[in-house]
């Protein structure tokens, strides 16, 4: 029985990020409009589940929707300038008011999914209180904000005992100033300077969508920081704007990855930390994909990649010794730390000419590009050796390498030392050849 798929492949998956997600802290923000019903009690239920594995946990929580719903059951037209609200006297009690029942509603959820964490005895116990201070906005664009401001400080020793206690910190989108003002503030802001100032793994945004969207509505999955400004240059809709931006900032400023994805999809967040690829956007520094030279390390996954190739006859079979003693002509390509891709350049006694060789890209990511990369990579390595000619050797793949450029040549064209091999194998392999 093949046990790699279904549970057991699952939690062979997940076990390497039960193992690096225990004693991190993940800062997670969620919109105001999934705390209730369904979202809220299997956000709790997935809560108790990250406690229980000894993830310190920060929530943020917003309440827009509820102030927005109050107002509008008032008569009143909620106000807003570039996607904040305006906050005046009346809209900060409502703001009040608001904070206070999600809090109730939160702590409550949090008490009522623990029957679903059987090793846990009682409620993981919840932390709010003064942990930021805030100051006012101010005037915007000649508008005067009112009573919305930003974040101040945050009071992180106090956030970390809690933590240190074992409790989950629950913050809301109220802040108060100095001289005793309270000021309605953005939870992303809030769950943004959060992330930074605790130097926390990983900042979390819960939201109504699957992710961030690209102009034709689909789910961009991974993007660098420098991805991210592309994409805000491009003007998306001022909530997902902020949530980029603020993506961006929190990477920039020493947190591993903000990660943005649906608070409604059941599971999401569990998939999200659990799997290799997600379930909504993740935001990382630097590229996730990455190409570099391979190290003797790599021989067991290089051997995986391999191997299938090799008893199908596509690929020349290599023995354990040659990986060791050519490790230094490979390439892999990792995507967040895992090998999806290898490719080799040989050398021969004409410096001028070289060989792509043992070119693979693991089956389950095959058609995304990575074949593409690691040519485009080989190109520029032998370029920069100094040669002018790589030739490509296949039994299957000769259509592959015409479409990106190579063009078909004979064994004669090959240097001396490949002609005799290439006889001596009696594969029968194609020849081709991309002048560089
Ligand atoms: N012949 C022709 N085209 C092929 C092909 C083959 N043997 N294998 C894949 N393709 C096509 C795909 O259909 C796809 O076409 P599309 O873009 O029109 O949908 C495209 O190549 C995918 O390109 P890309 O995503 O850049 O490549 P990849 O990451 O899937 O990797 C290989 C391409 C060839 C490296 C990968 O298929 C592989 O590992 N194959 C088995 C090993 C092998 O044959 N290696 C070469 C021997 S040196
Ligand atoms: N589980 C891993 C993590 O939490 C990978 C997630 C990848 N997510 C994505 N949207 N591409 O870092």
């Amino acid at each position: 029985m093949n046990t790699s798929v279904g549970f057991v492949g699952d939690f062979r998956e997940a076990a390497p990020y039960i193992n690096y997600l225990r004693g991190k802290t993940l800062v997670i923000g969620v919109a105001g409009s999934l705390l209730a019903g369904e979202p809220l009690k299997r956000l709790a239920a997935d809560l108790n589940l990250l406690a229980s594995l000894g993830v310190r946990l920060v929530l943020v929580h917003g309440s827009r929707l509820q102030i927005t719903a109050t107002l509008a059951a008032q008569g009143r037209t909620p106000a807003y300038h570039n996607g904040r609200r305006i906050t005046d006297e009346a809209a900060l009690q409502l703001a009040k008011q608001v904070s206070g029942m999600l809090r109730s509603d939160i702590e409550a959820a949090l008490c009522s999914s623990i029957s679903q964490t059987p090793q846990r005895s009682k409620p993981l116990s919840v932390a709010s209180g003064n942990f930021l201070s805030a100051r006012p906005l101010g005037i915007i664009d000649g508008i005067d904000m009112g009573y919305t401001g930003q974040v101040r400080k945050i009071d992180t020793e106090s956030i970390v005992n809690r933590l240190d206690d074992g409790a989950l910190v629950l913050i809301g989108p109220l802040g108060h100033s100095l001289s005793g003002k309270t000021f309605n503030l953005s939870m992303s802001d809030i769950a943004e300077a959060c992330a930074i100032a605790l130097n926390a793994e990983k900042l979390i945004y819960l939201i109504e969508e699957e992710g961030i969207l690209n102009s034709d509505g689909l789910l961009m999955t991974n993007l660098s920081a420098q991805e991210a400004r592309q994409l805000m240059a491009q003007q998306p809709p001022p909530p997902q704007l902020r949530l980029i931006q603020s993506a961006v900032n929190a990477v920039e400023n020493g947190v591993a990855r903000t990660q943005i994805l649906s608070g409604r999809d059941d599971g999401s967040l569990i998939r999200e930390l659990f799997t290799r690829h997600g379930a909504g956007t993740s935001v990382a520094r630097d590229s996730f994909v990455n190409i570099r030279a391979a190290h003797s390390d790599d021989i067991p996954n290089i051997t995986a990649l391999i191997r299938p190739l090799e008893e199908q006859g596509i690929l020349l079979r290599r023995s354990r010794e040659y990986l060791e003693d050519q490790i230094h002509t490979f390439s892999v390509l990792e995507h967040d730390r895992h090998i999806y891709g290898c490719v080799a350049l040989k050398t021969f006694s004409d410096p001028h000419s070289g060989e792509l060789a043992c070119l693979v890209v693991s089956p389950e990511a095959q058609d995304g590009g990575y074949g593409e990369l690691l040519l485009a990579h080989l190109f520029k390595k032998a370029r920069d050796a100094g040669m002018t000619r790589l030739f490509a050797l296949s039994t299957h793949t000769g259509e592959w390498f015409v479409e990106r450029g190579f063009q078909t040549a004979s064994a004669q064209d090959l240097p001396p030392e490949r002609r005799r091999d290439l006889i001596d194998s009696g594969r029968n392999s194609k020849v081709f050849v991309y002048v560089l």
